[in-house]
């Protein structure tokens, strides 16, 4: 049972994934939760959105993972994990000492495997499941199941067939169409949408004559993304019915209000947490003074204000 904060004025519901404020940590950029504890209250979070965790234990790329670009980074980080067993025995049960809800973040290389991992997370102390898309569909090629209308649905079918948690399907935004993207998991069963992933991106260390990151390309996120997350946000809200968490460059409350005026019922912060680790706690008072200041009696009423009507 989740305490009640700011008079329930932040207070959402995610497809059943009760938040006392609308602002997770979008993963990968907040570890496990546990590891942020000294700078902020996890309790004052509106969920922990933990690292994306893999079936088996994952080393990650070679090589240099992350690299600041103009108002953001490229990183290549490649899903370093410790793997599910030890996140259901170890961080799991400390995760379940703070009140605060968990959603996982969940990758594969197969439907199987997310169905699999799906299963084994449907368990207590989890409190949704966040399926990451942006994987290569080892069976098709390596293509992303998120960049591929059925694979994506394959892998949301496979996911809501194993777990009675929330699910939440990640988009990424490398696709030409998101719209499309969103209405294939909706089709699917998704409880709820998450976007956006990081941009791909790449920079080249003109003194080596190489590219900077070991693996190449990595995905763009920050500030420099906002609008395209913004973007995608609105045209998404236009179009299903599912609640949406909006990310991609939120660095303050004013940025997660844009969100909420695109279509997002609830946000993430990412890349911000880097400079900042108590954002995701105190931007709540920035989207408070923001309702105060417009008089709104809470953060529901200004959900998609800005979409045509
Ligand atoms: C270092 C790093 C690691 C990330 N790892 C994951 C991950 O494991 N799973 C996932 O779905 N997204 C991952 N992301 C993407 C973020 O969760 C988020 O969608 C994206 O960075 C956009 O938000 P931001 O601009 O606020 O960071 C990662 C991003 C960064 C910067």
């Amino acid at each position: 049972m989740v305490k009640a904060l700011y008079d329930n004025r932040l207070a959402v519901d995610i497809a059943g994934l009760k938040m006392k404020t609308p602002v997770t940590t979008a993963s990968g950029t907040f570890g496990f939760g546990l590891e942020f504890q000294d700078f902020l209250d996890l309790e004052k979070v509106g969920a922990v959105t933990v690292k994306g965790t893999t079936l088996e234990p994952r080393a990650g790329n070679k090589g240099q993972r992350a690299v600041e670009t103009p108002s953001g980074m490229l990183n290549c980080v490649g899903l370093e994990n410790p793997g599910s067993d030890y996140f259901i025995e170890h961080t799991l049960p400390e995760l379940k000492k703070i009140d605060v809800p968990v959603i996982v973040n969940i990758a594969g290389s197969t439907p199987e495997e997310y169905g699999e991992l799906a299963k084994k997370l449907d368990i207590e102390g989890v409190h949704a499941i966040e399926i990451n898309i942006s994987c290569p569909n080892v069976k098709h090629g390596g293509i992303a199941f998120g960049t591929c209308p059925e694979s994506a649905a394959e892998v949301v079918r496979a996911v809501k067939a194993n777990t009675g948690k929330p699910v939440i399907t990640k988009l990424s935004p490398n696709v030409t169409d998101i719209v499309e993207m969103a209405l294939a998991a909706q089709e699917a069963g998704t409880d709820a949408l998450s976007l956006i992933n990081t941009l791909i991106g790449m920079k080249i260390d003109i003194d080596r004559r190489k590219p900077v990151l070991g693996n190449v390309m990595g995905g763009l996120s920050g500030p420099a993304v906002r609008p395209v997350a913004v973007r995608m946000v609105y045209q998404v809200a236009q179009k299903v019915n599912v609640p949406i968490i909006g990310m991609g460059g939120i660095m303050n409350a004013e940025d997660a209000i844009e969100f909420f005026l695109a279509g997002a019922s609830a946000v993430a912060v990412g890349t911000a947490n880097f400079c900042d680790p108590r954002l995701a706690e105190t931007i709540c008072q920035g989207m408070l003074s923001y309702l105060d200041r417009h008089e709104f009696k809470n953060i529901q009423e200004i959900i998609g204000l800005a979409l045509p009507k």
